[in-house]
């Protein structure tokens, strides 16, 4: 299993850029050899993260994410490795074949591309519904709205009969197996098993994944009805309501382009404000913002203007939402709308110079926090939201930043929160070295887990030497089990070998084969370690007689003892 998946690995590899790959979702600029952007994987703004093509390895010099462009698509996606490796490989044009049969995976995967289908077909059988003579109604309610066609076009707005078989009638039409349309979300079965179409009469807004691929539908009824206002597609096979932001996929060049997102609430918002020329508005749908919606909009800006309600619940929620921002080091500034206005009425109505104002008068997020604090929270309240919001941020000058500010601006004594921070606090990561022969990471270790690493650092560097080394008995050298497992990798798979490593590994692998060259030469390098595994061998030799000898001692066996110290003096280097 190992190998197939290896070797399909190395084609995906080869087949697929890590540049071109990462770009989808990070802002990535040239920086020389390497593309750098601020870190999709942890909370900063500048950009620490680094993607080096000709060795297709990301590395992250803040958080030390790192691996291959597998590592980075399964992290981003939050798909696991071989689920990762499969649309990868269906990227690349790889037939699965030469994988080892997984039928439940194939299963999944078929279904899931199935789904995809069935959704690619629904939005298009909906957009010809709202342009047939059917859809008449709908375009009027569209046109009340001031719904432009551009903006029609670019979302793919729908429309759906109000009839219980038009969808239904349509997959029967064209073959598609009912059951599998049911399964997908498409359609709803009775308890008599009889098939219906879920969405009925509505106006439809297809959600795309950031591929422009459609995932899901939310559905607006049109006129006063005695139904929900709206419904949306259940969680899927390919959907996560809360880790998609609608609107995303249109706005990701205008987010890129102006580095900042707006973020909303609601389908129309979005629309509205990419009508009005705001192309970089993206919308939370009917949930609370997740943490993973944060995380993908990090991936692309530094900025981000929330647009929330200016009622009670929405000022609460925009209290959530900065914070959320802040604690990853991203800027965000938080727009209330009057009451009883949403972005859209706001736009339509007093228009976009009233709008503008809001904007240029909007709070920045920890000032915004801090006003709505101290206005409406008891002091323990207060207390506990700072502990909270201090936690969180994992980035020590960040912290420093926050710590002095929020202390000053709700009174609280800035010596205490830095103390009861520092005690909270793991130790930070160690800064990647770039000298010879010293690992990126030095913890407090002891000298042989760190003569391990000197000599696991070397092969990573130059592989090619395993054999070399082997042949002085490296083998027998290491003290920790992680430079014994890691040994073996290099020397069983040589440069290849970053494929079979673990987490651990490879962010070490990653992080000194990017890290640049040292400036002793490579012949220097390799014989500081062979005289290295020399010096250990006698070591350890000299150990092993040493306990011998104590052993022997306790039983009073006079001959060996003098042989064994014979031993020990030629060995020369004895010291313990
Ligand atoms: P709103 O009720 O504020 O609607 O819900 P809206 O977006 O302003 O739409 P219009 O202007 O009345 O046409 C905000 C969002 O909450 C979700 C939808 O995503 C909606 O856009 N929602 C609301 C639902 O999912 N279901 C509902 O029944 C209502
Ligand atoms: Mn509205």
């Amino acid at each position: 299993m190992k190998g197939d998946a290896g070797s399909l690995a190395q084609a995906v590899k080869s087949r697929l850029s890590i540049v071109e790959i990462v770009r989808r979702y990070v802002d990535l600029r040239q920086n020389g050899r390497r593309w750098v952007a601020p870190c999709p994987f942890h909370q900063e703004t500048k950009p620490s993260f680094s993607v080096n093509e000709e060795e297709g390895f990301f590395y992250c010099f803040g958080c030390q994410a790192s691996g291959d462009l597998i590592d980075f698509y399964c992290r981003i996606n939050g798909l696991d490795f071989k689920d990762g490796l499969a649309q990868l490989a269906e990227e690349a044009g790889i037939s699965l074949r030469d994988v080892r049969p997984d039928p439940a995976r194939d299963a999944a995967n078929a279904f899931r591309r199935q789904a995809l289908r069935l959704h690619d077909m629904a939005r298009a059988h909906f957009t010809a519904n709202l342009n047939a003579q059917g859809g008449a109604e709908c375009r009027a309610y569209m046109k009340r709205r001031g719904l432009s066609p551009e903006i029609a076009k670019a979302f793919d707005l729908g429309w759906t009969p109000r009839e219980w078989q038009d969808l239904t009638d349509a997959f029967k039409h064209a073959g598609v197996s009912l059951d599998l349309a049911v399964r997908a979300g498409l359609l709803g079965t009775n308890d008599k098993g009889r098939v219906y179409d879920r969405f009925r009469g509505r106006l439809m807004f297809p959600i795309r994944d950031l591929s422009g691929k459609t995932i899901a539908f939310g559905g607006r009824i049109i006129a006063d009805e005695d139904e929900a206002k709206y419904i949306n597609s259940g969680d899927s096979a390919i959907y996560k309501k809360g880790e998609h932001l609608y609107g995303l996929a249109q706005a990701r060049r205008g987010i890129a382009q102006y580095k900042t997102a707006m973020l909303t609430e609601g389908y129309m918002d979005v629309l509205t404000l990419h009508q009005f020329g705001f192309a970089n508005a993206c919308g939370v749908l009917g949930t609370a913002l997740t943490e993973q919606q944060v995380k993908r909009l990090s991936g692309f800006c530094s900025t981000v203007e929330l647009l929330f309600d200016g009622d009670n619940p929405g000022r609460k929620a925009a209290l959530r939402a900065a914070e959320m921002f802040l604690v990853r080091g991203l800027r965000c500034r938080v727009i209330l709308l009057p009451d009883g206005e949403d972005i859209d009425s706001l736009l339509r109505g007093p228009g976009p110079d009233a709008f503008r104002d809001l904007q240029k008068s909007a709070p920045d997020g920890l000032e915004f926090c801090i006003r709505s604090l101290a206005a409406g929270y008891s002091p323990k309240d207060i207390m506990a939201w700072t502990q909270h919001f201090l936690r969180q941020i994992e980035t020590p000058e960040l912290l420093s930043f926050y710590i002095s500010r929020v202390a000053k601006g709700l009174g609280l004594n800035e010596a205490e929160l830095r103390a009861q921070a520092v005690q909270k606090r793991p130790a930070a990561p160690a800064q990647p070295g770039t000298g010879m022969l010293r690992p990126a990471s030095v913890p407090r270790i002891g000298l042989e887990e760190r003569r391990d690493q000197q000599i696991i650092l070397f092969l990573v560097r130059y592989p090619a030497y395993a054999a070399t080394l082997r042949e002085m008995g490296v083998e027998d050298v290491f003290s920790t089990s992680w430079a014994r497992n890691f040994w073996t990798k290099i020397y069983e798979h040589g440069e290849a070998a970053v494929t079979y490593l673990d987490e651990r590994e490879k962010a070490f692998w990653v992080r000194h084969r990017l890290a640049d060259a040292p400036p002793e030469a490579e012949e220097a390098q390799l014989q500081a370690v062979c005289d290295m595994v020399r010096r250990i061998r006698a070591q350890k030799q000299g150990k092993s007689y040493k306990a011998a000898l104590i052993q022997s001692a306790g039983k009073g066996g006079q001959a060996d003892i003098e042989l064994l110290l014979a031993h020990l003096k030629t060995l020369g280097r004895c010291n313990e």
